[in-house]
């Protein structure tokens, strides 16, 4: 199981970033999980540059530009000079800025350009009857994975966050049968001529992912882990959701 924790802004001092950090580093030498922390920059910067643990970092977002003139914007290349190996693109809250997923895509490649893995969001705004949502979900897949080579696409981590489900409580979380049918469809998108085999591609879960929930969605879901934002950031939770799914 993978668990990826997106701290957002939620996270604005260094002693927390290292607490959070330091249970990460025990979490991670559980057997079968993957710990991979998305921390602000400026605790990027100061956390992943010498690690020598077996957690992972990410990027929560990377530049579309390549560099140069251009003001507050953080590139491929700059977080993997501090040791990141793995870049969120594409979250909903960056989206809702304006991204587009032309711009995304243009993230994911600048991302496997410089040896970071993509963790790919896609997520509907609201489920609908009709279930155009479908629909949607499988653009927002094909138009970054088409545009990759076969070796870049299985770089690519999907991770599924349903934008009604985000920042809210595990009342309101999607429940584990449509996960288990949202999983199913995303890996027969992907198996629909866009990567080989389609279990090969992790798929996440995100959107109010907390202890009471945590280990219902894991079971039977199909997912290989969550991505996981306000439960993330408490210590105490996030020792929880660690030791549930491992
Ligand atoms: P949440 O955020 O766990 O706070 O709902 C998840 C995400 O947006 O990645």
């Amino acid at each position: 199981m993978m668990i990826a924790a997106n701290w957002k802004a939620y996270v604005e001092t260094p002693q927390k970033a290292k607490a959070l950090f330091a249970a990460a580093k025990k979490l991670a030498a559980r057997k079968g999980l993957e710990i991979v922390l998305a921390p602000p920059a400026p605790y990027l910067g100061l956390l992943a540059p010498g690690n020598r643990s077996k957690v992972s970092f990410a990027a929560q977002d990377i530049s579309d530009s390549m560099g140069g003139a251009a003001t507050g914007e953080v590139t491929a290349a700059a977080i993997a000079s501090v040791g990141a190996t793995y870049a969120i693109v594409g979250h909903s809250e960056r989206r809702a800025r304006g991204e587009t997923d032309a711009i995304v895509l243009s993230k994911a490649q600048h991302a496997l350009a410089h040896g970071l893995r993509p963790i790919l969001c896609i997520g509907e705004h609201e489920r609908d009857s009709e279930a155009h949502y479908l629909q949607f979900i499988r653009a927002q897949i094909s138009v970054v994975f088409s545009a990759l080579t076969m070796q870049e696409r299985l770089q690519v981590v999907v991770a599924y966050e349903p934008i009604w489900a985000i920042g809210k409580t595990s009342a309101e979380a999607i429940t584990p049968e449509d996960l288990a049918e949202m999983v199913l469809y995303i890996r027969k998108v992907l198996g629909d001529g866009l990567v080989g085999d389609a279990q090969a591609t992790k798929v996440l879960y995100g959107g109010s992912v907390e202890p009471g929930n945590e280990r219902s969605l894991a079971g039977g879901s199909g997912v290989d882990g969550f991505l996981i934002g306000h439960a993330s950031t408490n210590v105490q939770d996030f020792i929880l959701l660690g030791k549930a799914v491992s």
